[in-house]
């Protein structure tokens, strides 16, 4: 079934600045997919149409249902928005109640909107902060407690806009290993990001767009499109590209590596040998 489904889809800011133009794909229900592009390809603005934040030209369905002034109730509730900036979704004197603003709003009992305010908070590695105002919070915190707002809604498609910018290497690991896990309980994630490394880490197929749709593949296939991404101003990840390199050089023959794992598998065939 498909969860997300975007039909040429196009947008210009009010004051005349086009941002999305002509963009058409669609996401299946439990995939997991990463939207790259450079600065101010319009990931940010995409990511606003799909619960209908900003409303462009063109079609936006989730699970079959059309944005429409109507539907807004009814796709707010199944679509989980993370902006880009935590300050924009952080508005509570404490972070417990920014957690429980969104599953009160639904009408939830008392006891189940404390249970998910837990799980949410847990889930993000914050549950010792949740006394504190949300604007004490440094800002890799407050990019987590900003997740948490949103699910606690638990909402069936979970949109996150850069969602490991300027979180430390242990909270970056545990963000993809919490993404992998809600998609593997059904959730449809769709991530902005322009961190080539970690999107293969997180999502299986990548959107490469630059206000145009360039590229939508298999994301081991499009990192290692090397003038694609430079045309972009993009690269490839660290390991793929090291290992492409070696192997234009004839020193390597085997499948390219993405993770430290897969390249430690390569470098170990190699001495083998
Ligand atoms: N409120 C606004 N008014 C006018 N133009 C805007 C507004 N917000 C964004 N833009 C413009 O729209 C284009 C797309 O911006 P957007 O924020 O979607 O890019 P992005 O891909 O998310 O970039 P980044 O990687 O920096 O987050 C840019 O040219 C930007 O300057
Ligand atoms: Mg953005």
């Amino acid at each position: 079934m498909k969860a997300i489904e975007v039909e040429n889809l196009s947008y210009s800011y009010p004051d005349g600045t086009p941002a999305l133009d002509g963009v058409t794909f669609s996401v299946l229900k439990g995939e997991s997919i990463a939207l790259l592009g450079p600065n101010g390809a319009g990931k940010s603005t995409l990511l606003l149409h799909l619960n209908g934040l900003l409303r462009g030209s063109g079609l936006v369905r989730i699970m079959d249902r059309e944005i429409e002034e109507h539907s807004l109730g009814w796709i707010r509730s199944q679509v989980g928005v993370v902006f880009q900036d935590p300050d924009d979704q952080l508005f509570m004197p404490t972070l417990k109640e920014d957690v429980a603003f969104g599953p009160r709003n639904m009408g939830l009992s008392e006891a189940e909107v404390q249970k998910r305010v837990r799980w949410a908070l847990e889930s993000v590695g914050l549950l010792n902060l949740s006394e504190r105002s949300p604007h004490h919070l440094s800002f890799g915190q407050r990019k987590k407690a900003s997740l948490a707002t949103v699910l606690s809604m638990r909402p069936m498609v979970l949109v996150l806009d850069e969602p490991t910018s300027n979180l430390d290497p242990r909270s970056k690991t545990e963000m993809i290993r919490l993404i992998r896990k809600l998609q593997a309980e059904g959730t449809t994630l769709v991530t902005a990001t322009h961190d080539v490394n970690t999107v293969p880490l997180l999502a299986d197929r990548i959107l490469l767009l630059n206000r145009k749709l360039v590229s939508n593949g298999e994301a081991r296939e499009i990192l290692q499109r090397r003038e694609l991404l430079r045309e972009l101003g993009l690269e490839m990840p660290l390991f793929a590209d090291l290992f492409l390199e070696l192997r234009a050089e004839g020193c390597y023959s085997g499948p390219t590596p993405f993770t430290k794992e897969e390249a430690k598998a390569a470098i170990r065939n190699y001495f083998k040998k």
